[in-house]
C-alpha cells in the first residue's frame, strides 16, 4: 500500500540516492548498538497493542520488534528501503508512507517507535509530527524516540542531508506538548562516541487528552 506522498520530498529524494549505502552500513540490527538493542527489547516488552516503526529504512528495528514478540507495522517514504525490508523480513508488513499522516484511526495503535526519523525535521515542523504520533496512540501507549544528541539545538551536516541535534531536556518537552509523559531519558556521550539521546514516554490517559481526542477525519 502506498499511503498519500510523493516522492519529491528532499528527505524522501536524498535517502533514495543513498539507500544502498545506507541499507549497507546501518540496515542490519547487528550494526546497532548494544545498548540500544536492550532498550528497545526492554521496550518492547511493554508494549500491547500495534506498534507503528515509524520510519522503518530497511526494518531492521521492524524486525527486531517483531522477534521480540511485537505486532509491528513499518512506514517510510523511500520506496526502496520499503522494497528492501519486504524482500529481507517477508512476513512483516511495510508500507511507503509519511508518519506526518498515519492512515490508521485515532488511538489505535499501541505505540510508536521513531528510531532517528525525526533528525531531518525542522525544528518547527517538528511539533506537529509528535501531535500526529500521539493522535494514534492509545492513552497508555508507548514513543521511544531516538535522535542525535546535542547541549545546544543546532543543525549539522549530516551524511544524506541536513539533520538537527537536540537537547535532550528541549526534545522532552517538545514530547510532552504533545501528550506524552516522559518516563525515561538515556544518552550516550564520550570519546569516540556519536552523542545519542533516546526517550521513552507514555500516551497521556483520556481525561488529560484535551484537543488531542479529535477523529481521525479532522486531525489531518
Ligand atoms: C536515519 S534513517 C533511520 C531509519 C531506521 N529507523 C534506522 O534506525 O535505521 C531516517 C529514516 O526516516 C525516514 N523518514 C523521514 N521522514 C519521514 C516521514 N515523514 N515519513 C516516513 N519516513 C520518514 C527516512 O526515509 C529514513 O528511512
Amino acid at each position: 500500500m502506498i499511503v498519500g506522498v510523493t516522492n519529491t520530498d528532499p528527505v524522501s529524494r536524498s535517502y533514495s540516492a543513498w539507500s544502498e549505502k545506507y541499507i549497507d552500513v546501518c540496515g542490519s540490527i547487528s550494526q546497532t548498538h548494544p545498548s540500544d538493542r536492550a532498550l528497545v527489547r526492554t521496550w518492547a516488552g511493554s508494549q500491547t497493542g500495534t506498534v507503528l516503526d515509524a520510519g522503518s529504512g530497511p526494518g531492521q528495528w521492524t524486525n527486531f520488534l517483531a522477534q521480540h514478540g511485537v505486532d509491528v507495522r513499518g512506514i517510510d517514504l523511500v520506496p526502496e528501503f520499503v522494497d528492501h525490508a519486504t524482500t529481507t523480513y517477508p512476513g512483516l508488513t511495510f508500507d511507503v508512507g509519511s508518519f506526518e499522516q498515519i492512515d490508521v484511526a485515532t488511538g489505535s495503535l499501541g505505540g510508536v517507535l521513531t528510531w532517528y526519523t525525526t533528525i531531518h525535521h525542522r525544528p518547527e515542523d517538528l511539533p506537529a509530527v509528535f501531535d500526529e504520533f500521539a493522535r494514534v496512540t492509545r492513552p497508555g501507549g508507548g514513543l521511544l524516540v531516538g535522535f542525535f544528541e546535542w547541549p545546544d539545538l543546532e543543525p549539522f551536516g549530516h551524511l544524506v542531508t541536513q539533520a538537527y541535534r537536540w537537547p535532550v531536556g528541549q526534545m522532552g518537552e517538545l514530547i510532552e506538548a504533545a501528550g506524552f509523559d516522559v518516563v525515561e531519558t538515556h544518552t550516550r556521550t564520550g570519546k569516540d562516541v556519536r552523542p545519542h539521546g533516546a526517550i521513552v514516554a507514555r500516551r497521556r490517559g483520556a481525561a488529560a487528552l484535551g484537543s488531542q481526542m479529535v477523529p481521525a477525519t479532522t486531525a489531518n
